[in-house]
């Protein structure tokens, strides 16, 4: 029997791309719900062609549901997941609660879709997005030469800070562009309409943010491999949708850019977007809406002894949240893997 479904932070910008992409992934289910706060409770909420309300959480509004696909804060889910859980629902989990719990595997599907054999707290975290467009491309290349350093400079756009982040940079590009005084910055740290910034996320442990350390363990708990040292520099840039990455990698055997191309070309999840000796690249506005994570810019560095240079950009929305998730849920579900517990 096919499941009954609640995506839960429907009305946010990753929760309404989510309904989106079930319906195009045709995620099979007997009932779907849409699950939100009480600010947004009652409100309709469109899916397909159909109109739906949309619910507040509450524990009455997982009866019955065998899948979970949540993209709330992390505070929500630290809550609400568990009691999912507790329910029988299987949770795919959008936010950074539990993704380095020992007991929940992080998943990325072209990278480590065999973590998905063992849920023992009922939870499946989906990586950050900024990582998530990384393991992809890095993926192949670590099976060919093995990876030992990672140098990472990110260019995340505006909607990685949800609906608000949107609508603080739209806010800002419309007031310039009609001469009028720029808005102060109401979700990211500064204003970013003509602006970098590379302080946009909450401290972390030390000099390094909070998404630089996601980053770096992220990397090591997906690749299963604790031994790949990374290194982080995240930075806000003024684009809507479509994180970029430099990604700079250090091998610990021989590789040569022909075969390293030929093994991003060969993986799945990803475009090869490198015409060499031309001025071509991939760009966010040119993967927006996409769900495959694009590799350009692929060249040798010959200041370590085996190192690439590649250009990494995917659609943060998409690839970086809500497609990773169904992708997950359709794993879960083709395989059997969310009977109820
Ligand atoms: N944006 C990205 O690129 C991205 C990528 C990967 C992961 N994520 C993660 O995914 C999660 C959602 O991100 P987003 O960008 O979609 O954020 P968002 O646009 O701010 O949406 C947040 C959603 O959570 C709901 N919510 C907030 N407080 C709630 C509460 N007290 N009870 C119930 N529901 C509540 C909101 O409902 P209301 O509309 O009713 O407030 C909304 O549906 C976050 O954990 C984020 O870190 C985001």
């Amino acid at each position: 029997m096919d499941p009954v479904i609640a995506i839960v932070g429907a009305t946010g910008a990753v929760g309404e791309l989510m309904c989106r992409v079930v319906i195009e992934r045709r995620l099979p289910f007997r009932e779907i719900r849409f699950l939100a706060s009480e600010r947004s409770a009652g409100k309709p909420i469109r899916f397909g062609d159909q109109t739906h309300t949309v619910l507040a959480l509450s524990n009455e509004a997982f009866r019955d549901v065998d899948l979970v696909l949540a993209s709330t804060p992390a505070t929500i889910s630290r809550i609400w997941s568990p009691v999912a859980a507790e329910a029988g629902a299987t949770v795919v989990d959008n936010s950074s609660a539990w993704r380095m719990d020992p007991e929940v595997p992080l998943v990325v599907p072209e990278v480590n879709p065999e973590a998905l054999d063992r849920i023992p707290k009922g939870i499946v975290a989906n990586p950050n997005c900024s990582t998530i467009q990384m393991v992809v491309a890095l993926k192949p290349l670590h099976d060919l030469a093995g990876i030992k350093r990672v140098v990472v400079s990110t260019y995340q756009a505006s909607s990685g800070k949800g609906a608000t982040g949107l609508a603080d940079l739209d806010a800002q590009v419309r007031a310039l562009g009609a001469g009028h005084p720029v808005p102060a910055a109401a979700a990211h740290i500064d204003r970013l309409a003509g602006n970098v910034l590379a302080h946009d996320w909450k401290p972390g442990e030390d000099d390094n943010s909070e998404e630089e350390w996601k980053m770096i363990r992220e990397t090591r708990k997906i690749m299963g491999d604790d031994s790949i040292q990374v290194s982080a520099t995240t930075v806000r840039v003024p684009v809507r949708t479509g994180h970029s990455e430099s990604i700079n990698v250090e091998f610990h055997r021989p590789i040569t850019v022909a075969e390293a191309r030929r093994a991003l070309a060969a993986a799945p999840g990803i475009i090869l977007a490198d015409a060499p000796g031309t001025q071509s690249a991939p760009t966010p506005l040119g993967c927006e809406g996409r769900d495959e994570v694009f590799v350009g810019r692929l060249r040798a560095d010959p200041t370590v002894p085996y190192g690439l240079n590649m250009w990494v950009v995917a659609d943060n929305l998409r690839k970086g949240a809500a497609t990773n998730a169904v992708q997950i849920a359709d794993l879960l579900i083709r395989s059997g893997n969310i009977k109820r517990r």
